[in-house]
């Protein structure tokens, strides 16, 4: 009687075996780690020294705090296809005929399979080592209403600043994070986070503020302007350790990019944006958001770091409302805070 049971228990074996070295195995997160938690993505146009540098660098960044990343490369130019090819598994490439940062950047997120969308840029060089990302997941999993999380430059308020702000703007670690950090009105890239569901929740980035070919500037804080209407957080941190592309600069910024890339655009696009066609109340009531988000969430490292300036010669303040008044402050700014510290969580959560 022994001996039928043996061989039904044999046949299951093998079966078993059969399926976890083909299809259903690959079916278990577990064993299947291809699946990146982090999709950064990349507009390449035309600096191939860099590309070996990138990928190396920005794989053993994930490498070093265990999180599943690709890099998802738009390379916009034909002439270094095969250099990106040969970085193809990390790397993720996709051959397009010069799109520029908007279209661009919209086909890489459309093969991005990461939940968190990361815009880098081809002239940054990344760290070997991957804090920031711990952070940056940190502070998504801590902020579920956050959307974007800048890490280049901003400014707390698009209409009363005349340049845009680097660094950290005076307030103290954020006791639920430990990290320091701010609301912000807009971002820009890059690097700039995204969720992915945010993304494409908002559309993606703008394709019609610049001609095919041409390159975007103004999708950034027009992004950022959506994503707080649309009811999402926009916020900043910064961390050291890039390094710009000693070699070659990108046309976005000489003379014969000056037209098309800024001119133009900051009249049709960007134009809500700036001076040109803004509608004051529009632009003031965001920025009026984004401090009552910063009073209820941070305090001041000193009375005298005030990012708003001061009562007597600054546009704002850093009076946060009276204790008993914060819960009908924020419910009349509609900001939603969480409530619970959420700090002791993994680093990183696929399945939120
Ligand atoms: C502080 O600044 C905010 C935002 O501009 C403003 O609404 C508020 O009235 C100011 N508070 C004081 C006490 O000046």
């Amino acid at each position: 009687m022994l001996y039928p049971i043996l061989s039904i228990r044999s046949g299951i074996d093998a079966a078993i075996a059969l399926a976890m070295s083909c299809m259903s195995s690959q079916l278990l997160p577990s064993s299947y780690p291809g699946r990146p938690v982090v999709s950064i993505m990349l507009n390449y146009f035309k600096r191939p020294h860099v590309i070996q540098e990138i990928a190396d660098n920005m794989r053993a960044a994930c490498l070093s705090v265990s999180i599943p990343c690709e890099l998802v490369v738009n390379v916009d130019n034909p002439h270094e296809a095969g250099a990106w090819v040969n970085e193809a598994g990390f790397v993720v490439p996709v051959f397009s005929a010069n799109l520029h940062e908007a279209r661009g950047y919209n086909r890489a997120a459309r093969l991005a399979r990461g939940k968190y969308l990361v815009v880098w840029q081809d002239d940054q060089i990344p760290p070997r080592t991957g804090t920031w990302m711990l952070q940056m997941i940190r502070l998504f999993q801590t902020y579920p209403r956050l959307g974007i999380l800048g890490m280049n430059t901003y400014r707390i308020c698009r209409q009363k600043e005349s340049t845009n702000r680097q660094g950290n703007p005076g307030w103290n670690p954020d006791p639920r994070t430990g990290i320091t950090w701010t609301y912000v009105h807009f971002t820009d890239f890059a690097p700039m986070a995204i969720l992915a569901s945010v993304f494409w929740e908002l559309g993606g980035l703008e394709e019609g503020f610049s001609r095919p070919g041409e390159c975007g500037i103004t999708g950034d804080w027009e992004l950022c302007a959506r994503a707080w209407v649309a009811g999402w957080q926009v916020g900043h941190f910064s961390w050291d350790g890039r390094k710009g592309d000693p070699v070659a600069h990108g046309g976005t910024h000489t003379s014969v990019g000056a037209l098309a890339c800024w001119n133009r655009q900051m009249d049709v696009g960007g134009g809500s944006f700036t001076k040109r066609y803004i509608h004051p109340v529009f632009v003031q009531d965001m920025c009026e958001r984004v401090w009552a988000h910063n009073m209820l969430t941070f305090t001041l490292r000193s009375p005298d770091r005030c990012p708003y300036g001061e009562q007597s010669r600054g546009w704002a303040n850093c009076t946060a409302p009276p204790e008993e008044n914060r819960a009908a402050f924020a419910a009349q700014m509609q900001i939603h805070l969480p409530t619970e510290n959420r700090q002791s969580e993994a680093g990183w959560d696929i399945g939120r």
